[in-house]
Parts: C-alpha cells; sequence; structure tokens
C-alpha cells in the first residue's frame, strides 16, 4: 500500500486533502509537524505541507527545518502556509503584503510543468492569505502567479519539491483535482490501490487469530454497529456486544437496538438498564464537561463490571473513528481539546486488548463499509447520536421531567423530517431543550413553558458544518406541531450559527 502524509500545520482544509487524496483511491493520513521523521515508512511516496493560519515570522508558528525537508527524500507539496514555509526555510523571501487575496483569483501559468497536466493556461483558484512569497530560494522555478501574487506556485524539480499558494483541495479551485492527482500519480507515483475495504482486510488480517473473548460497546449507531459485524468476523459468538440504557436515549432506542441485533444474528446481546443511576448522579450538574465526565465515568464503570461478569473477556472493540481522535487531540499537538468524546476510551481499559478497527477512516467511509457489509440502510443513514446523549442537548440540569418532553419533541422532528424527506438531505437534525421557560397563549390561558431550539446542520465529517438552510414551510409544520402536541414547551427557535465557532451539540 502506497501512501501521502499530509502535515497538518492547523489549516481548516488540512482534513480536507487526506479525504481528496483517499478518494483517488491513495491512503492518506494527517500528521502533526513534529511526527514527520516517525512517519517516513517505506509505503510513504510522498509529503504535503498544509495551510495554516500563522505566518513563518510568528515566533510560535510550526516549522520544519531545512534538514527534516532534506531527510524527507520523497517529492514534497507545500500548500499556501507550506509554499511560505518552504520558500523562508530554502532562502526565499516572504513578506507581508499590504493587501490580502481571500477568495478567487485568477491563476496564470507562466511555465510548464507536470504539475498543471491536463489544465488549462488560466484558471480561478482559492486563495486565502496576507503574506506572500516575493522572492523564490535558489533552484527554483516559479510556475505561474495571479494579479496580486507574483508567485503563487514555483517548483524545484531536482530536488522534487513543489509549492502552491493556492488550495488545490477545495472546491472552489477549478482543476484543484487534477493538480493533487498530478502530484500523487505523475509525481509521486502512487497506484490507486485504497478503499476502506482494505483497512477491514488489513484488520481482519492482522487480528484473525485472537483467542479468549470479546465485548463491544454498542449503541445502534453506525460505527458501533460496523465495529460489531467486524469483530463479529474475527470472534463470532465469542463477542459480546454491550448496550447501556442511559436513561438518556430517544424513545424506543433500547427496543429498536435489541431488534436490529437480533435481525443481524448477534446471539449474546448484554442490555443493562442503567438509567436510574446515571439521572440520579446527575442530579443538581449543570456545567456541560462535568456532566461527560460523570457520564462517561459511570459508562466505562458499568462496561467494567459487565467485562468482569462476562467469561473470559480479553478484548474490548471500540468504534473509534479518524476525527475522533483527532478532536480528543490524539492526533496532532496543534490542536486543542474540545469536549471530552466519551467513545475515545483510556487504552488500558481493564487490561483489555482495544480493538480498534475504523480508528483510521471518516465518517463516510465508514457508512461505505457498512454498506459493503450489508447492513440495513437504517443503520447505513442514520445521525450520529452522541454518547452523553440527551444529557448534553439539554442546556443546564437534566431531570425526568425535561427528558420526557425533549423525547416528546424529538419524536415529533424525527418523524416530520421523514415525511419531509429531509432526513437523507441533512447531517443531523434535532431538538435542544434550553432550561429557560418563557411565556406563550394556549387557548385563553398564559402557558409559561420551556424554549426548545432546533438545530439542523450539513456537514461531510462533523468536523465543520453549515447550518442547514431548510424549507420554511417545514419549519413551520415542525413548530406547530411541537407546540401543539407538547405540554411544556412555549417556544421553538431555529439555530443559524456554523461551526466553527459553534459546535453541534450544544455541551
Ligand atoms: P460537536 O458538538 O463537537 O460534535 O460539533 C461533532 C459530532 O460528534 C458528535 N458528538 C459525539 N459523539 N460522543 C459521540 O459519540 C460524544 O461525546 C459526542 N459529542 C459530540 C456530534 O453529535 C456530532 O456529530
Amino acid at each position: 500500500m502506497n501512501k501521502i502524509l499530509v502535515v497538518d500545520f492547523g489549516s481548516q482544509y488540512t482534513h480536507l486533502i487526506a479525504r481528496r487524496i483517499r478518494s483517488f483511491g491513495v491512503y492518506s493520513e494527517v500528521i502533526p509537524p513534529d511526527l514527520i521523521e516517525e512517519h517516513l515508512s517505506p509505503e510513504v511516496k510522498g509529503v504535503i505541507l498544509s495551510g495554516g493560519p500563522m505566518s513563518v515570522y510568528d515566533a510560535s508558528s510550526p516549522k520544519i527545518n531545512e534538514s527534516l525537508l532534506l531527510k524527507i527524500r520523497r517529492p514534497v507539496l507545500g500548500i499556501c502556509y507550506g509554499h511560505q514555509l518552504i520558500a523562508h526555510v530554502l532562502g526565499g523571501r516572504v513578506s507581508k503584503s499590504a493587501v490580502g487575496e481571500y477568495g478567487n483569483s485568477k491563476f496564470y501559468i507562466s511555465s510548464k510543468h507536470t504539475l498543471f497536466d491536463d489544465v488549462p493556461e488560466s484558471f480561478t483558484v482559492w486563495m486565502s492569505h496576507r503574506d506572500s512569497v516575493v522572492s523564490p530560494p535558489p533552484g527554483f522555478t516559479v510556475l505561474g502567479h495571479t494579479e496580486v501574487t507574483k508567485i503563487a506556485a514555483m517548483a524545484n524539480d531536482e530536488r522534487s519539491i513543489y509549492t502552491l499558494q493556492f488550495h488545490p483541495e477545495v472546491v472552489h479551485t477549478e482543476y484543484g483535482l487534477e493538480i493533487l492527482k498530478n502530484f500523487v500519480f505523475g509525481i509521486c507515483g502512487c497506484e490507486a490501490n485504497w478503499n476502506p475495504m482494505v483497512s477491514l482486510y488489513n484488520f481482519l488480517d492482522e487480528y484473525k487469530d485472537c483467542d479468549g473473548n470479546a465485548i463491544v460497546a454498542v449503541s445502534g449507531g453506525v460505527d458501533s454497529t460496523v465495529t460489531a459485524v467486524i469483530l463479529k468476523k474475527i470472534f463470532g459468538d465469542r463477542l459480546y456486544p454491550v448496550f447501556i440504557d442511559t436513561g438518556l436515549l430517544r424513545q424506543g432506542e433500547r427496543e429498536w437496538v435489541e431488534s436490529l441485533f437480533k435481525t443481524l444474528g448477534f446471539k449474546n446481546l448484554v442490555v443493562v438498564d442503567a438509567s436510574e443511576i446515571f439521572l440520579d448522579r446527575l442530579r443538581g450538574v449543570v456545567d456541560p464537561e462535568e456532566k461527560r465526565k460523570i457520564i462517561s465515568g459511570l459508562y466505562v464503570s458499568i462496561l467494567k463490571r459487565v467485562a468482569k461478569e462476562l467469561p473470559n473477556i480479553r478484548y474490548l472493540g471500540q468504534g473509534t473513528l479518524y476525527p475522533d481522535r483527532v478532536e480528543s487531540g490524539a492526533t496532532s499537538s496543534y490542536t486543542d481539546k474540545i469536549k471530552s468524546h466519551h467513545n475515545v476510551f483510556d487504552k488500558s481499559f481493564v487490561g483489555l486488548e482495544v480493538l480498534e478497527p475504523l480508528q483510521d477512516l471518516y465518517k463516510d467511509e465508514v457508512r461505505e463499509l457498512a454498506k459493503y457489509l450489508g447492513l440495513p440502510r437504517e443503520v447505513i443513514d442514520r445521525h450520529p447520536f452522541p454518547g452523553p446523549g440527551l444529557a448534553i442537548r439539554i442546556v443546564g440540569e437534566v431531570t425526568p421531567e425535561k427528558l420526557s418532553i425533549l423525547r416528546k419533541v424529538d419524536k415529533i422532528v424525527d418523524e416530520e423530517l421523514r415525511r419531509w424527506n429531509l432526513y437523507g438531505v441533512v447531517w443531523q437534525f434535532f431538538p435542544v431543550l434550553l432550561s429557560i421557560k418563557s411565556v406563550g397563549i394556549r387557548g385563553d390561558h398564559r402557558h409559561y413553558g420551556y424554549i426548545v431550539s432546533i438545530r439542523g446542520v450539513e456537514s461531510v465529517d462533523a468536523m465543520t458544518a453549515r447550518f442547514a438552510r431548510v424549507d420554511w414551510g417545514f419549519l413551520d409544520s415542525l413548530a406547530t406541531r411541537i407546540l401543539n402536541e407538547v405540554e411544556g414547551i412555549s417556544r421553538v427557535l431555529y439555530d443559524i450559527s456554523n461551526k466553527p465557532p459553534a459546535t453541534i451539540e450544544y455541551e
């Protein structure tokens, strides 16, 4: 298997580069700048230095030096910050421009190059920079420019270093994918021989001889279900899927999971009703991180207890995805920990070996795998539901009364979404109960009830998201049903925040 490394200098598009390359059939991984040398295994055929928000002149900006660049000994492509960093490190000059260049610009090729094979002489590119390279390092040829930026692409073929000021990975750059393909195939000589199923077969091959039994925590979501189905291929009936009812689930969730696992041929599903203890521990707690910590702590301790009670358990399966590890700060020292994701457990979980068959995959790749494994459509298309459940969709204290109200609203939202054929169109769409009340009118009476906020987003991998631009008629019927049918709600809001800066969940 060949591989392209993408070095993360902090750009919001870094993962998009890796995803694009994977879509060409070439495996790609995002790594932090301080771990380049450790990752230079024989299968690495090229390295991309991503964009980033900083200037090469910032004392704290991530850097690499010339000797590290030499050690790479494979083609290197610098994009945006990567382009400036290469110029800076190899003796060119980078300066702060009087005007920045943001959005669409016309790019003109000034020197023919493999990087631009099958690309016209001028085309639209997406720019996002203030600093510019104003003189190239010795040995570099300028390949192209825009009206504002004289050196918008350069190359040193002898050293196999190529740079672009624009972002080829974003859709606004015409021929961006061709340029990336020219680097990956034409320059690095990669072969297209990867897809998510290759990851699956590598995993099955590596762990085929596991003896003893395994448990896997399941929720009915696509990630944990795919994980369970994969582990069943290794362990058969020696696998125990464990479903913990936290009391923070949506209406009918437990029965749905029980019937799903029966259909999928699992004989050993263990269902634990722990709702009382979760609600008891959450009483009076309003801080989001405290809620998350209580829930994850309890969840882990129950899972540990179950693992001890079951016979000969030696492995713990987990549906951790690549973005889960990124957002938990596990892959990059330049990524802040945003929220404590309860599904990334400690590696030393009661001495069990942790198996994570999805740890290098993005969500859409897991869905592809789910299709390949023949999972039912309703699992493949199911919207993500967070481990801490409705507790992080009730802003403020979680009480049985609020849970009961939110479940009713959630059911209506789900029904309306499907009735308007929007379920498959949005990434997630759910209600959040705000613990504040407002005045309304029911019949001739004053009504003092909770405010519910509807959060709908479009996304590809949940790392960034746009609020869903849904039909007014749909929102109208949704609000009408909620206000008419759910006692205790006085007002319905629609959330128009994008991520970043807002996150998808409220807590
Ligand atoms: P945020 O709120 O961080 O959410 O923008 C990104 C995606 O992750 C889901 N999410 C979670 N999933 N355990 C999970 O399994 C969690 O603790 C958790 N927190 C957020 C969220 O629904 C969205 O899809």
